[in-house]
């Protein structure tokens, strides 16, 4: 349970929120998918932190990230055309390279458009592409440590990245993804898809969890006990300041879920799954064929219960999602709590450990930030590669800790 003014400096990230300062100054992130931005194609509209932006591929391939209204009276540069290596709008014709330079001021003559041209400042964001997606760095200061996550070291043949805008909070995102305890409820329709983790998960619906602290966030081993003596075990990496790796099949495809605020009640909820050996197993996450830019939208509205199929549940279904997938599932639910949930009114219980020492990591980046310190995550020391969730099982006397050492992989 959080007071009110704690959970409004978890949550919001909108104009001089301290979140949002936080974020911008300290972390590059995940703005949208890289494939749908084509040289010379149509500029993107992009929304991050309450703000509005737009993104362009130049003719040479380079991407540029700046404000989205025109510096000289405000047109939507989302509108402008996309050549000669530069935006020009549509309005008067301005141009303005992927540096945010204006190029030409072609409604001024000679010498004039020259100078005034020189004098323009438009706000430009570095942007660089990796792993997929395009990543911005929206902080006054020079760019921070690139967290070059394991999906971005493998060709992108394998690298399967999506994103769903869903209308709610960022941190109701996060929390979803690193609560393990749910998949035995929630997610009990997938379960036989899960041969192992499925059945840990059907048998001890109570984990117990166990922590380690990172110079990027934690690493959280949900240990499921099991009748034969043995124990499953499942490793949620959280790397700062939205990154959560869960475990999954522990071979070598892994994946992140990325909650990126797009404005206090809106987040881009964005899955990448790599593999390390050869092309994704893309799975039933979402159903086949699903748009990667609107993966798994959701199904409804709380007018319908968000398309809750009541039949389902009487024929077997768990959730009445089944028809959908996993995450659809998931963001249901969160959608459900509202667009901000109110933590003040919460009863927390043993396997929501997870949540609260997200919370914390989170406040306690914020309040760093206010005194000036570099919060947890921003301080260059992050083996970014190596992270990635796991699972497997131990034997009476292995420790998850010696065992499944992922970071050191
Ligand atoms: S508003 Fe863009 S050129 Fe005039
Ligand atoms: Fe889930």
């Amino acid at each position: 349970m959080l007071t009110k003014d704690e959970n409004d400096l978890l949550t919001l990230v909108e104009g001089d929120a301290p979140m949002g300062r936080m974020l911008r100054e300290n972390f590059w992130m995940p703005a949208m998918l890289a494939a749908p931005l084509e040289a010379d194609g149509a500029p993107i509209r992009v929304r991050l932190l309450g703000e509005d932006f737009v993104a362009f591929r130049a003719t040479d391939g380079r991407v540029g990230f700046l404000d989205e209204a025109c510096p000289h009276r405000g047109t939507s540069l989302a509108l402008a055309r996309n050549e000669d290596c530069a935006l020009r709008c549509i309005f008067h014709g301005w141009k303005i390279d992927v540096s945010g330079q204006v190029v030409e001021i072609p409604t001024e003559a000679g010498e004039a458009a020259v100078e005034r041209a020189a004098q323009v400042k438009v706000n430009h964001y570095p942007a660089r592409e990796a792993g997929g997606l395009i990543w911005v760095w929206l902080g006054k200061s020079a760019p921070g440590p690139f967290p070059d996550l394991g999906f971005c070291h493998v060709p992108l043949s394998q690298v399967s990245a999506a994103v769903t805008k869903v209308p709610y909070n960022w941190v109701g995102s996060i929390e979803a993804t690193v609560d393990s305890a749910h998949i035995g409820f929630l997610h009990r329709d997938w379960l036989k898809n899960l041969p192992t983790l499925g059945g840990a998960s059907m048998e001890n619906t109570a984990p117990t969890y166990e922590f380690e602290d990172r110079p990027y966030g934690y690493r959280a081993a949900a240990l499921r006990r099991l009748g034969d003596g043995t124990t499953h075990v499942r490793i949620n990496e959280f790397v700062m300041p939205f990154h959560s790796s869960p475990g999954g099949s522990g071979d070598t495809q892994s994946s992140y879920q990325i909650s990126v605020p797009v404005d206090n009640e809106t987040t881009n909820f964005f899955f990448v799954r790599w593999n390390t050996a050869g092309p994704v197993n893309t799975g039933n996450l979402a159903p086949a064929g699903a748009d990667l830019n609107n993966w798994v939208p959701l199904p409804g509205t709380r007018e319908n219960n968000w398309g809750q199929d009541r039949e389902a549940m009487t024929r077997g279904s768990f959730s009445g999602f089944d028809t959908f997938g996993i995450l659809t599932e998931d963001t249901v639910v969160q959608a459900s709590i509202g667009p901000i949930a109110d933590r003040t009114r919460e009863q927390l219980s043993a396997s929501d450990m997870c949540v609260v020492r997200t919370r914390r990591l989170l406040i306690k980046a914020a309040r760093d930030f206010m005194a000036g310190e570099r919060p947890l995550g921003a301080t260059g020391e992050v083996p970014y590669p190596h992270i990635r969730g796991a699972t497997g099982v131990l034997t009476p006397g292995q420790k998850w800790q010696d065992e499944l050492r992922m970071e050191a992989a």
